[in-house]
């Protein structure tokens, strides 16, 4: 098959093309060329000075790892400059990034988790960076605001992630089915590799932290005994448990083999009582990427893409995989109200 690489993909295939092609297609470029900088430091990491700490703590209370900081940068530096964003929130800032006095702006918002997965970076396993790409709300002669940047999820014109493993591939949607592509170092180029993936209608694998089962509630418990049950889980057998501690990772295995991955709410930190995960960086693009891919993801009742956000760091539970399984979680949290 002649190589097929992201912009010729988005030309020929995607039927809702977002407004402004040039636009959307060089935001994507510069996006594509942040991830093949951070490819090429994670994939030297432990010969150059990349792993470990950098000493600061984060918006979230998290100690901010060298590569936390480095993808950061690359994403903050490339993106503000690509002349098509008019403003961009990241995981590891506590406010929106302006772009820079002297930098033209465009009609997109752009919100990233830099690197999903750091503290799996020194056992070198499966590490990410997820994006989501938004419309903005503002007329473009105004300034940028707040609600330009804290949209519901439905309203993503793209999402997506590159997961840098054993190859470095992106998983995209913008909004005409899902996409997979994979880097050819020898070209330079994410070639199409995974054209119009679809998750399975129902899996066999249930993906979950079982360490935190003290801090579960009663639907939690009983979630996870379901799909342990052989003759409860209508298959016959208990399903397989994985769990990578990098979420794009537990995400993109269960999007490509099915079943479900769950961050629940947990009693854990009262601070912190809808779970870990993040709903603009980490939930939001995923949600979208599952459910154009014909899966579902929901906070254990509602869907994530309705939610309507307040805060820019807020979490939220995360139940996201294929519909037989997301639907049966549904109706345990239903059944416990
Ligand atoms: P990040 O590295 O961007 O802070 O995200 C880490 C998240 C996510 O990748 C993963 O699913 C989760 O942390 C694992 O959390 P636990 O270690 O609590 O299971
Ligand atoms: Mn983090
Ligand atoms: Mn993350
Ligand atoms: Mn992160």
């Amino acid at each position: 098959m002649p190589e097929v690489n992201v912009t010729e993909h988005l030309l020929l295939n995607q039927k809702k093309m977002p407004v402004a092609r040039g636009q959307f297609t060089h935001l994507l470029n510069q996006l594509i060329l942040s991830f093949k900088i951070i490819s090429r430091e994670v994939t030297k990491a432990g010969l150059v000075d990349v792993l470990g700490f950098t000493g600061e703590v984060n918006v979230q209370g998290e100690e901010v790892k060298k590569l936390d900081e480095y993808a950061n940068n690359v994403l903050i530096h490339r993106m503000s400059r690509a002349g098509v964003i008019c403003a961009m929130s990241s995981e590891e800032n506590e406010g929106i990034i302006d772009i820079p006095e002297g930098f033209p702006r465009g009609d997109y918002v752009l919100i990233f988790d830099p690197l999903d997965g750091s503290s799996n970076i020194e056992a070198n396993i499966n590490i990410g960076t997820i994006f989501s790409v938004y419309r903005r709300l503002s007329a473009s002669d105004q300034p940028t605001s707040i609600e330009d940047v804290l949209q519901p999820g439905v309203e993503q014109v793209a999402a997506g992630y590159c997961l840098y493993g054993s190859s470095t591939m992106m998983v995209l949607t913008t909004g005409s089915g899902v996409h997979g592509f994979t880097l050819d170092p020898s070209v330079g180029e994410f070639l199409l590799s995974h054209p119009d993936i679809k998750i399975p209608e129902r899996g066999g694998i249930y993906s979950i932290n079982e360490g935190y089962t003290t801090y579960w509630d009663g639907a939690t418990r009983e979630v996870v005994e379901f799909f342990k049950d052989p003759e409860g889980n209508g298959s016959g057998a208990p399903y397989s448990s994985r769990y990578i501690g990098s979420l794009v990772a537990d995400f993109h295995r269960t999007l490509l083999y099915g079943g479900i991955f769950l961050y629940p709410a947990d009693m854990r930190d009262p601070k912190k009582p809808k779970g870990k995960l993040r709903l603009m960086s980490e939930a939001n693009p995923l949600s979208f990427v599952v459910e154009q891919a014909w899966g579902l993801a929901t906070d254990g009742v509602n869907r994530i893409l309705d939610i309507a956000p307040t805060d820019l760091h807020q979490r939220v539970p995360l139940v996201i995989g294929s519909p037989y399984e997301v639907e049966k979680v549904r109706d345990i949290y239903r059944k416990h109200g």
